[in-house]
């Protein structure tokens, strides 16, 4: 069942029609037309009316919709019809078959070339270069043969004058490896005459209007088709292909599929020597027969690769082997014409089958193993003929009705009976239904011995001269009391038909009265076996290869070949028996009016059509008992969420209880029986409503999913944020759980190193740990520093604490601060040996008058005093006083400077020992350091972190400035001091300046 569509379209299926009735479906049929909707099904066949306009509905997303979708999730559609059977042949390995049929213009050759268009694009998404070729290959060779096989009709522009069936070969995977195209009954009458408002076939009036003039010249032939007796009638009809531009996709589509330039060539030959032949006119001059125009023989004769006189002699006598002796007997007029146009049908058809051979030799599957490869399935597409009933029907129409027969034939059994077989293998109690098996009509035509075909056959075998009118009182005779054969003999008064010339067949599709004039002569198909030698001698091996048979020679006696009628027929028995293997599908093509109307439904013609293709047993068959069977396992998949005893699974014992389970749930019950397999529903509407609980339900199983899947999803996530996180943590922890290792392992020893681990490099700590490392550090640092001082005496602690001092102060900012040497403080003994012991005995003089209980610092200087006087002093620092003595005067002290009155030190970034100590009274003592031993000592850093030291013992501060020039006030007075270096300078020297000092140093 298809998609439910809105019910302004009608119904899509005719099953679902509330009474099946001709008129329903007619108005339904109708209905759908009017409103575009071109397709519909009768259960899996489908049915199609012709539009006549380009519907907008095989495009690639068209395409997209219908792939790999059952028949009935879609509304109906050729490409869901080429889907089922693709997809059957690709699950069950099945070969499948696609029958379209109906009346010329119903739109046949269209379907096949979408479903051929549908199968291509589908196939293959690997894109395999072998498999693409032989795509292009199956598309390529539909343009050559409508080409050579099509022809403007007064029912159809490109009508099909040929039956066609092609075989489409797939691999296991389900992609095209090859196919088979097998050819019937080429209309080949059409080459020598045409009926008005017809025309040839397109190749004709594609080589005239379409090849450069060059070719034409080669070819002697002209534009113009009125200038050729073979096409003249259809030389002026207008016709909507455009013959010029066919010409050109015609030639490439043959290089494409591999004939060579000399194999085009001779087509193009062939063709022209056709419309030669046609111009030939015979005349009798005294008994003696000749042809009137020799010129196109000789053009004939050029074109064929022949000898003048050769097809000269072809065409006005006939070989006769009688024994041993060779006779040429000539032509009568009326033999000469029906050998010229017997061999110009005979060269076309035999060019057609060559063309067709071509084809099928490149798309061959050829080196197919099957054991490598899997089984090799087909999908084999049959296009053609429908019914066809004329004002006068010959033989050609006999020929394709019986085809059409052959095909009811075949639908019946497939379909029909199929159907009623069904419900027996199922079990199910059945009501038989009356269809009319055309049976008896195949039987009447092509029965051994009683058959029309076989009577014509024999007819065609006498050697007396038997006429059509013979042919026809035998038929009287043989089926005189068959029910669908009568002629005027066998109903006198039926006035219809002509005595002696017509017969009537009752067909399944109508009654068609054939005309018997030419059976005789269009079954025995003669062509004189001159003219088979003259092409096989041909020097055009193109050409010798069409006509082998031509080899034999003239006095071989050759079996006569099988007749027209019965090549048909064995042709249409061998192709029902490939059919009747493969698993069908149907395509009903109606065609709803006569003048290629897009909005033109005219009632009778359909109504005709729908008859005589059995649509409406079609629907009542497929009703008649039940509108819908499926498998019990698909039938659950499809409908299972209606019921909750079957949702999601059910827990009973089959699927057919659980089926039963869920009909009796809808109360549906009472219409349904249930088969071996499957579920069999009676009426539509228990289905339509089974579709609509169906749609109800999926809303709600959408948003059920919808919900369980975004739950599922999130869950999904935070699962996995939070792994992230754990690993997040692990990895951190690990991180610093390394890092303290390794810490851990760098200085687990430190202890017993010399240098107590200063050495060691820290580890790099994670970012994380950024504070924790400082502590750590600082924690090694000052671990390492009580290490280092824990074992000091006082005085060595002293000095520590006083080098600290200094380089809290100064580090940085001053170079040499002196801290790797020993402090001695005073530098007396060292500087000034001579005098050192008198200095001692002052200080210890100074010790016992000022109390002071060390002294810090000594050393002598050059100072410069508020009087701008420089002179050489000795400086005693203890910790109560700051002495200035002159070293001269036995080192009287010249000033004491109480300690607390000193705020400040200033001294100058660079390496001079220059010093200012900053006092209360703004009374500073600017000094420089001197005479030191070795002269390059600096004292500078020692003397301000003894200070400091000393200061901060006492709890009291010190301030340190480093500035250059430095600071100082003299007596409250500022002064700058400014330090120069000088080569020439033996010592350190004040010099007045400006606003203050400049102290020259030695240096550079
Ligand atoms: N699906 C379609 N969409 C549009 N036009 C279509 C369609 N089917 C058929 N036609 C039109 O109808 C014309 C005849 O169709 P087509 O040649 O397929 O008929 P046919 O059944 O093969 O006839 P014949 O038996 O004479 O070969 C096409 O040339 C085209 O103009
Ligand atoms: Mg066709």
């Amino acid at each position: 069942m298809a998609e439910h569509e809105s019910r302004e379209f009608g119904k899509a299926d005719f099953v679902l029609l509330d009474n099946v009735s001709l008129e329903e479906l007619l108005a339904n049929l109708k209905l759908r037309f009017e409103k575009g909707r071109i397709y519909s099904y009768i259960g899996e066949v489908l049915v199609s009316v012709n539009p006549y306009r380009a519907m907008n509905i095989y495009g690639r997303d068209a395409i997209e919709r219908y792939e790999g979708r059952e028949l009935y999730e879609r509304p109906p559609h050729l490409f869901a019809i080429a889907d089922a059977a693709y997809k059957a042949m690709k699950r069950r390995n099945k070969d499948t078959c696609i029958v379209i049929s109906g009346e010329s213009g119903a739109g046949k050759t269209e379907a096949s070339k979408y479903i051929m268009q549908y199968i291509t694009s589908i196939t293959n998404p690997n894109r395999r270069a072998e498999v693409e070729r032989v795509k292009n290959m199956l598309l390529k060779s539909n343009c050559v043969l409508e080409a050579f096989g099509n022809a403007k009709t007064n029912r159809n522009d490109n009508s099909s004058r040929f039956g066609k069936y092609m075989d489409i070969n797939f691999d296991f995977k389900g992609d095209p490896i090859g196919g088979h195209i097998s050819n019937y009954l080429l209309e080949k009458s059409r080459v020598i005459v045409q009926q008005k408002g017809e025309r040839s076939f397109h190749s004709f009036y594609q080589l005239l209007s379409g090849a450069p003039e060059s070719l034409l010249r080669s070819l002697h032939i002209k534009k113009d088709p009125t200038t050729y007796n073979y096409i003249k009638v259809g030389g002026n009809v207008k016709s909507c292909i455009n013959d010029g531009a066919e010409f050109k996709a015609v030639a490439d589509a043959m290089k494409v599929i591999g004939f060579t330039g000399d194999e085009i060539q001779t087509v193009y030959k062939i063709l022209s020597a056709i419309l030669h032949l046609g111009n030939l006119t015979f005349g009798v001059d005294r008994d003696v027969i000749r042809i009137e125009n020799s010129k196109v023989v000789s053009v004939i004769a050029e074109l064929l690769s022949t000898k003048v006189e050769n097809v000269e002699k072809a065409l006005l006598y006939r070989t006769i082997a009688s024994g041993r002796d060779i006779i040429d007997k000539q032509h009568t007029l009326q033999e000469a014409s029906y050998g010229r146009d017997a061999l110009a049908k005979a060269m076309y058809e035999r060019l057609f089958c060559w063309i067709v051979g071509h084809i099928n030799d490149t798309i061959d599957v050829k080196d197919y193993d099957s054991r490598v490869c899997g089984n090799n399935t087909v999908i084999g597409v049959l296009d053609i003929y429908g019914f066809e009933i004329f004002q006068n029907n010959s033989f050609e129409q006999f020929c394709i009705n019986y085809c059409n027969e052959k095909l009811q034939q075949l639908f019946i059994q497939l379909v029909l009976k199929q159907e009623q077989d069904e419900y027996q293998r199922e079990g199910i109690p059945w009501k038989h239904i009356d269809y009319f098996n055309n049976h008896v009509i195949v039987d009447l035509v092509e029965q051994q011995h009683k058959g029309i075909f076989s009577v014509l056959d024999e007819a065609c075998m006498n050697v007396g001269k038997v006429t059509d009118e013979v042919f026809l009182s035998r038929l009287d005779n043989k089926l005189s009391k068959h029910a669908h054969y009568t002629s005027r003999m066998l109903s006198p008064t039926d006035k219809s038909l002509e005595f002696h010339k017509d017969f009537r067949i009752r067909h399944y599709a109508g009654d068609v009265a054939y005309s018997v004039v030419g059976f005789i002569d269009k079954n025995k198909d003669t062509l004189f076996q001159d003219f088979k030698r003259l092409l096989c001698n041909s020097s055009n091996p193109v050409l010798k290869e069409m006509w082998p048979e031509g080899k034999l020679s003239i006095t071989e006696v050759t079996k006569r070949p099988p007749t027209a009628g019965t090549l048909f027929k064995n042709s249409m028995i061998s192709l029902a028996e490939n059919l009747a293997c493969k698993e069908p599908y149907y395509v009903r093509c109606i065609k709803p009016n006569d003048v290629k109307s897009p909005r033109l439904f005219e009632y009778e013609r359909c109504q005709h059509q729908v008859e005589y293709l059995g649509l409406l047993e079609n629907v009542r068959v497929r009703r008649a008992g039940f509108a819908y069977r499926q498998t019990y396992p698909r039938f659950l998949q499809r409908y299972k969420m209606i019921s909750e005893s079957t949702w999601p699974n059910h827990k009973l014992q089959s699927d057919k209880d659980a089926v039963r389970r869920l009909m009796q749930g809808c109360g549906f019950d009472h219409d349904v029986a249930y088969g071996k397999t499957k579920v069999f529903v009676r009426t539509p509407r228990t289905l339509v409503s089974l579709e609509e609980q169906r749609t109800d339900m999926a809303r709600k199983i959408v948003v059920l999913l919808q919900k369980v899947w975004r739950g599922a999803i999130a869950r999904m996530r935070y699962r996995r944020m939070r792994a992230g996180l754990i690993i997040l943590r692990a990895y951190r922890r690990y991180k610093v759980e390394s890092y303290i290792r390794e810490v851990n392992g760098r200085f687990k020893n430190v202890s017993s190193m010399k240098d107590h681990g200063r050495h060691v490099e820290w580890p790099t700590a994670p970012k994380i740990l950024h504070e924790f490392e400082e502590s750590l550090q600082n924690l090694y640092d000052k671990w390492w520093a009580w290490t280092l001082i824990k074992g000091l005496s006082p005085e060595e602690a002293m000095h520590v604490r006083a080098k600290v001092a200094t380089l809290e102060a100064l580090k940085g900012q001053r170079s040499d601060l002196g801290l790797q040497r020993a402090w001695e403080g005073n530098y007396l003994k060292r500087d000034s040996p001579d005098t050192a012991s008198l200095f001692t005995l002052v200080s210890n003089q100074l010790q016992r008058k000022d109390k002071f209980m060390r002294v810090l610092f000594a050393c002598n200087v050059r100072k410069i005093n508020a009087f701008h006087r420089a002179e050489d002093r000795t400086v005693l620092i203890t910790d109560r006083h700051l002495y200035k003595m002159d070293p001269l005067k036995q080192y009287k002290t010249m000033k004491s400077i109480p300690l607390y009155n000193v705020t400040g030190l200033s001294v100058s970034p660079g390496k001079d020992q220059l010093v200012v100590f900053h006092t209360r009274d703004n009374r500073d003592l600017v000094v420089c350091l001197k005479g030191m031993v070795p002269a390059t000592d600096s004292r500078i850093g020692e003397l301000v972190g003894v200070l400091l030291s000393h200061f901060k013992s006492e709890g009291r501060r010190l301030l340190v400035n480093i500035t250059s020039p430095v600071q100082c006030s003299m007596n409250g007075r500022k002064r700058t001091v400014t330090v120069e270096p000088k080569a020439t300078q033996l010592q350190p020297d004040f010099t007045k300046m400006r606003s203050g000092y400049i102290l020259a140093v030695p240096g550079n």
